[in-house]
């Protein structure tokens, strides 16, 4: 299947062959197969429809109207009657396939989007990393509506097309064997060529989809970016490089519409090839004596039904292969195995002061080195302790481990003694909560934001029903207030309800740390990781953000991920990361004492800051 490094998956496509990826696919959809035998007797009924004109002209003419004994009037009319009853019989026929196949594609298709979509939730958060999650979310969704394309339509249409052929050859068997070899003998050349010329129209749209990604990107980028293309000057460069992204757009459009063009036109001549073939070589056989007026005129209409078929079923078979590029890799995603499993009988942690523990844990994100290796760390309960390192040197992903957002690839991490992977998440996540660097705020109130996914935890302030909006006010408004945070609430236009913007863009970086701060307060976790921003903040909101901070963790086990030495004073704890590996721990004046590594970098950050 995919490549395993480190026990997490890097290929997401499943190498299932064409047969059992359709047979994956509709167990994954099984809604797709409810009715589908009345569904192909339907569309066999509609198909046979259209044979009823050639049948009913021939008819007509040869025995109505040329008849013996002068044209029958009754008879025509019989005929023209009960060929029209057939055509709408027909139509509903095919009308009835339609609504079905709608229906039952739906509802299979809805199945695999949401399964598809929880999968991609839950595989770990880290080892997919954002940008990957928003990649997979993207092509399962344009996977899901080409598989939905082939579903609703092409595989109905390609058991039509081909009996349609089938039906076609048979009733002009019957009519002349000669005829029918001549039109076969005129088509079989298209019908070889046909399929290379689809797939080279089909590779020209798929440049032309490719160029049309590129361009919008670029011009995309010249938007959002346009305040720093102005104030470097390269306004010039980046019209360039739209000017050559909407030119080489055109080139594939351009090129993909004289492809088609060349194989829409080979089509209708063929088939007006063999129109004048069968109307030369009818003739001839007429005054031979060997074929009717009737026959020679419904084989015009045969052949009219075979050329559409031919073209529509080479189509679908391109169609039927993105179907099933698309089902593989959307079978490739939800077998992917989930990284971090919640334990199907875990272990329900107990609420109360927690106590973290690394036992020889090592840790690689996907297809990359060892970025933490052989960490033993004790983390004790309602002790605060700083993690400090360079950048790059593991910190973050010390945090990950602790909050069991990726699992180690060696070792064990420990909650009060037991494994995390044995503890249940919703416990684990009610008990170790993470404020990250840059917390994600979602566009609407900041009381919404606050509370969101405090509803369900035992906080400090309870819990209350989702449309007590009082309740839920007055909790918000409390942890603000107890984190020191009041004056600044109050401050704010419309308060609790004052709008933060898509990603809360209308708040300052600063601000988005301190609703992070009180969302983490109304948490009310037994032990917080705290990865502690690197944008700088205007001071005023440093001290409130400090403020807030040592009410935030009085009284609470943290670990603090240290971006300045005054945090790494402030501690119980200081552990020292370098380069994947915990070089020094202690207490501060432990470490500036000892002359290690912490000591130089205390120093160094005494002599710049004094
Ligand atoms: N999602 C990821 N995929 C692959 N590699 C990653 C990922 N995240 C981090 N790394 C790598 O892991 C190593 C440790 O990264 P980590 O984020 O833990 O460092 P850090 O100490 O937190 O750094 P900083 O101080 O800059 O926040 C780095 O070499 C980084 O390139
Ligand atoms: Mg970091």
């Amino acid at each position: 299947m995919s490549a395993v490094k480190d026990g997490v998956r890097l290929e997401t496509t499943s190498d299932l062959g064409p047969l059992a990826t359709l047979r994956r696919g509709v167990q994954l959809s099984p809604q797709l197969l409810v009715g589908l035998r009345v569904t192909v007797l339907l569309a066999v009924l509609a198909a046979a429809g259209r044979v009823v004109v050639p049948i009913a002209v021939q008819q007509t003419i040869d025995t109505g109207i040329l008849s013996e004994g002068g044209p029958r009037t009754d008879r025509v009319l019989l005929l023209v009657g009960l060929a029209a009853l057939a055509l709408v019989a027909a139509g509903v026929c095919s009308a009835l396939v339609n609504v079905r196949l709608f229906r039952s594609s739906e509802a299979g298709l809805a199945n695999l989007r949401t399964r598809a979509f929880r999968h991609v939730h839950d595989l770990s958060v880290l080892t997919q990393s954002t940008e990957r999650r928003g990649s997979l979310v993207s092509r399962v969704t344009s996977d899901v509506d080409t598989i939905s394309l082939f579903v609703q339509w092409g595989g109905i249409m390609l058991l039509v097309s081909v009996l349609q052929i089938g039906v076609a050859t048979v009733l002009m068997l019957v009519y002349s064997w000669q005829l029918t070899l001549v039109v076969w003998l005129c088509f079989l050349p298209l019908m070889l060529v046909i399929r290379p010329a689809q797939k080279k129209v089909s590779a020209a749209y798929a440049l032309v989809r490719q160029r049309v990604g590129a361009m919008l990107g670029a011009i995309s980028e010249a938007v959002v970016g346009a305040e720093t293309i102005k104030a470097y000057g390269v306004g010039e460069r980046t019209q360039r490089r739209i000017d050559h992204a909407v030119e080489a757009t055109r080139d594939a459009m351009v090129r993909a519409q004289v492809r088609v063009a060349v194989v829409f036109s080979s089509g209708v001549l063929t088939a007006n090839l063999v129109l004048s073939v069968v109307v030369v070589v009818g003739t001839f056989l007429g005054i031979d004596g060997s074929l009717t007026v009737g026959r020679v005129l419904a084989f015009l209409f045969l052949v009219q039904l075979f050329t559409g078929p031919v073209q529509m079923a080479t189509e679908i078979l391109n169609e039927l292969q993105n179907a099933l590029a698309g089902w593989r890799r959307v079978i490739g995603v939800i077998d992917t195995e989930v990284d971090v499993v919640d334990p199907l009988e875990g272990v329900v942690s107990p609420r109360g002061p927690a106590r973290v523990e690394l036992r020889g844990v090592a840790f690689a994100y996907p297809g990359g080195p060892r970025v933490l290796e052989d960490v033993d760390l004790v983390l004790p309960a309602r002790a605060k302790v700083a993690v400090v390192g360079a950048t790059g040197s593991g910190k973050t992903t010390l945090a990950k481990l602790v909050t069991r957002l990726v699992d180690p690839a060696e070792g064990t991490v420990l909650l009060d003694g037991t494994d995390l992977r044995d503890v249940t998440l919703a416990s684990l996540r009610r008990r170790v909560v993470l404020v990250p660097q840059e917390g994600f705020l979602f566009e609407g109130t900041l009381v919404e934001n606050v509370a969101y996914g405090a509803r369900d935890l035992d906080g400090p302030h309870g819990t209350w029903s989702p449309d007590a909006t009082d309740a839920r006010d007055a909790a918000v408004a409390a942890a603000f207030a107890e984190l020191g945070l009041a004056d600044w609430l109050s401050d704010l236009p419309e308060g609790l309800h004052t709008q933060v913007g898509q990603r809360g863009e209308r708040l300052s970086a600063g601000e988005r740390q301190l609703v992070a701060l009180a969302r983490a307060h109304l948490a009310g976790a037994d032990y917080l990781v705290l990865d502690e921003a690197t944008s700088a903040v205007d001071p005023a909101t440093e001290v409130r953000i400090a403020r807030a901070l040592d009410s935030l963790t009085a009284g609470r086990g943290t670990l603090t991920i240290a971006h300045r030495l005054s945090t790494a004073e402030a501690s119980d704890l200081v552990v020292v990361v370098e380069a994947g590996r915990v070089v020094e721990v202690g207490p501060h004046a432990e470490l500036v004492g000892r002359g290690g590594v912490y000591a130089g970098m205390h120093a160094a950050w005494l002599s710049q800051t004094r």
